[in-house]
């Protein structure tokens, strides 16, 4: 089979890492890619919003399965035009991609299919913020009804604070993306991630994993996309995940079914648990970066195989088997990062990481010059061990870091502290 991968991260990577080692696999492409994917594949300068410049490279190459990796592309109906096509696609649908396109959309589809979820309310103007927010009083949480890049969601500890988060967004600070709002309670907790693949009906859990979320140690400072990951995630009891699959995601997949939107893909639900159980934070129509690092090293099965059954209904007698071993990957950024940064710093280094056994270097944000793999990008490396628990793959995943020269990086020393 020939498969085109969409997308340019770590995420990308792992995907095409690990479907280049499907006995299935013919020609592999990735579009637009990165300095490591062309390990694996090979890069086509295509953006992931060029549908018409995908559809015609896939015609081309007789591309018999198209990965969509990031949540822009689905949202806007890459899948629908493929399929339209008759390409096909594994990811959901624009209609069902709303899911994560529009968090007003989420918590409605909650509430009518009974998943519990913090209390909230759509708003589409201040003088509805205001009556609002003086109604649940603080503390608040203040959202962008769109896709804001992890930036559009304010944890608002007092309701001047709320105010001000609701003023800015509708004003426009974060564009289309925040014409309307959610408002809604801020729920107290540890957080957690679930991930399952979905065929439209059949949800076939994926392993636990969980990502840091802020850039400083202590999981301290700004949010980023993700300083790192680990799986297994410990926080995820078997019990929980249970609870997960038939009081949350099961009933919005089937909720999304009878409404006429069927959800193919990867489900990725961001919860809280919360004194009284699981709660729905946010859901994401893809697999999560760096999440899909530790993922992938642990999966036994053959991804394409898994991905196509998901595409074609048929999960309901398909099984996934994993590795016992622990993945840990550490995020290396780039200075500044997650605010602004600098491209083009040189990377030296990582053969001799890769060296380790059962380390992978996923590339990120990354390009290759004349001086060979430079910085192109704010995440730019995902350095991934194996190991015998997540402290054995903690150990070796920093030992790999040490051997990688980038000055001009940084990642954070405690990735995997609360499993380990
Ligand atoms: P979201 O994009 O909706 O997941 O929000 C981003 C982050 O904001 C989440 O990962 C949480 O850390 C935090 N957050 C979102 N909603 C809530 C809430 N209702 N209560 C507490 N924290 C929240
Ligand atoms: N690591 C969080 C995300 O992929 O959204």
């Amino acid at each position: 089979m020939n498969v085109l991968v969409v997308g340019s991260g770590g995420r990308e990577h792992a995907l095409c890492w690990q479907l280049a080692a499907s006995p299935l696999l013919g020609g592999l492409w990735c579009a637009p890619g990165n300095a490591g994917i062309e390990n694996e594949a090979t890069c086509v300068a295509l953006d992931p919003m060029d549908f018409d410049g995908l559809a015609a490279f896939c015609r081309a190459q007789a591309i018999d399965l198209v990965v969509v990796g990031p949540e822009a592309p689905l949202c806007a109906g890459l899948v629908d035009r493929l399929e339209a096509e008759g390409i096909a696609a594994f990811g959901p649908r624009a209609a069902a991609a709303r899911i994560e396109g529009s968090k007003g959309f989420m918590k409605d589809l909650c509430a009518r299919h009974g998943v519990p979820t913090a209390a909230y309310k759509r708003i589409g103007s201040l003088a509805e913020a205001e009556a609002f927010i003086a109604e649940l009083g603080a503390p608040l949480v203040v959202k962008a009804d769109g896709l804001a890049a992890g930036k559009g969601v304010v944890l608002a500890e007092t309701e001047a604070e709320a105010l001000d988060a609701a003023r800015a967004a509708l004003g426009g600070a974060f564009g289309e993306a925040g014409v309307t709002l959610v408002i809604e309670e801020m729920l107290v907790g540890e957080e957690a991630s679930y991930f399952a693949l979905v065929d439209g009906e059949t949800v076939l859990p994926l392993e636990t994993a969980q990502d840091h979320k802020a850039v400083g140690e202590g999981d301290t400072g700004p949010n980023t996309g993700g300083m790192g990951a680990y799986s297994p995630a410990p926080a995820m009891t078997p019990a929980l995940c249970e609870e997960t699959r038939t009081g949350i995601v099961e009933p919005l997949v089937r909720g999304l079914a009878a409404e006429g939107s069927p959800y193919t893909g990867v489900f990725y639900a961001g919860l809280m648990l919360t004194a009284d159980g699981p709660k729905l934070l946010e859901v994401n129509a893809r697999f999560g970066d760096p999440e899909c690092q530790v993922l992938m090293p642990r999966l036994k099965s053959d991804l394409l195989a898994a991905l196509i059954a998901a595409h074609d209904g048929e999960l309901k007698e398909f099984d996934l088997r994993w590795r016992d071993e622990a993945a840990l990957c550490v995020v290396l950024a780039t200075q500044g990062y997650p605010s602004a940064y600098e491209k083009g710093s040189a990377i030296r280094g990582i053969d001799a990481a890769e060296d380790l056994d059962d380390v992978t270097v996923f590339h990120a944000g990354t390009a290759r010059t004349d001086v060979g793999v430079v910085a192109a990008g704010g995440r730019v490396l995902g350095v991934t061990a194996l190991g015998a628990d997540v402290a054995a793959a903690q150990s070796r995943a920093y030992e790999a870091v040490g051997r990688i020269d980038w000055p001009e990086g940084f990642c954070r020393g405690d990735i995997g502290w609360r499993a380990v």
